[in-house]
């Protein structure tokens, strides 16, 4: 549902919101939320500062309703999830999101008639799963993080994860879609290059954009979806 206005956000609700799940308040900032057109993507960064605790699935859903219900300008949507736990909010007819969060790191992505997602991690946090690419990724990503150096494999690996996480959550179906079903070329630096190929079922590889951002210093993130390019406007807000 396009809002006549520019859409706005009830700060002191948003405020308030954030207290009882033991944020500061401020999160939003305390402008107007810009106009959301309809080729655009707003990708929105709470946290570092703003955040003191790790947000929790109750406090993210708050915090997303209260900025959905300034881009819609109504109160008036639930939030859904769908069998594999996307969250949807069909009421507010087109407006697409997807959150992902880590540490005291919250990004939410917003748009219109798109379906996204978004994927968020720390090196540290998969540090350890290195591994899991012998197990989980096709042949030739395991192989290309094998070829490098130990001192970058580590971040390419969350790399690679955030661009596959990021797809299978704008498919909708998590990780449950099977992580090696879809594949990506890496170059010899370990950055993601390209999506080469992905099962049929999700469309051609060639259709699918990802845009790969830093939420913060020593994060890593990566936003999908399957269509034409839109323009990422970044909205980080209050710290
Ligand atoms: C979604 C998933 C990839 C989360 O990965 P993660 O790195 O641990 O967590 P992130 O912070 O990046 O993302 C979590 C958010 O993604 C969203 N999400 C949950 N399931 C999702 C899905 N299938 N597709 C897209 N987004 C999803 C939610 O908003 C969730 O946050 P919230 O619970 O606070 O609202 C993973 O949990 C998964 O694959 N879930 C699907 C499991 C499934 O198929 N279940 C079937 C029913 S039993």
């Amino acid at each position: 549902m396009a809002a006549a206005t520019p859409p706005t956000l009830d700060v002191a609700r948003a405020d308030a919101c954030s207290r009882r799940n033991g944020h500061t308040a401020g999160i939003f900032g305390r402008h107007a939320l810009p106009p959301l057109a309809q080729d655009e993507i707003h990708l929105w960064r709470l946290g570092v500062g703003a955040l003191e605790v790790r947000p929790q699935p109750q406090g993210s859903t708050a915090l997303l309703r209260e900025l959905l219900s300034g881009y819609a300008g109504t109160d008036a949507f639930v939030i859904e999830r769908d069998a594999h736990g996307k969250p949807r909010a069909p009421a507010l007819g087109g407006l697409e999101f997807n959150l992902s969060h880590c540490r005291n790191v919250l990004v939410i992505a917003v748009t219109r008639e798109q379906s996204l997602g978004v994927d968020i991690e720390t090196p540290q946090r998969r540090v350890r799963s290195a591994a899991l690419a012998q197990r989980f990724f096709t042949r030739a990503e395991a192989t290309a993080l094998a070829a490098l150096d130990e001192a970058v494999r580590a971040a390419a690996f969350v790399r690679l994860w955030t661009h596959k996480e990021a797809v299978l959550k704008a498919i909708g179906s998590g990780l449950s879609f099977g992580l090696a079903r879809l594949e990506f070329r890496l170059d010899a630096a370990g950055e993601v290059c390209l999506l080469e190929s992905i099962a049929a079922e999700a469309g051609l590889a060639k259709d699918w954009r990802l845009h790969r951002f830093e939420p913060c210093p020593g994060f890593v993130g990566c936003l999908a979806w399957r269509g034409p390019p839109r323009r990422v406007r970044h909205l980080p807000a209050v710290d």
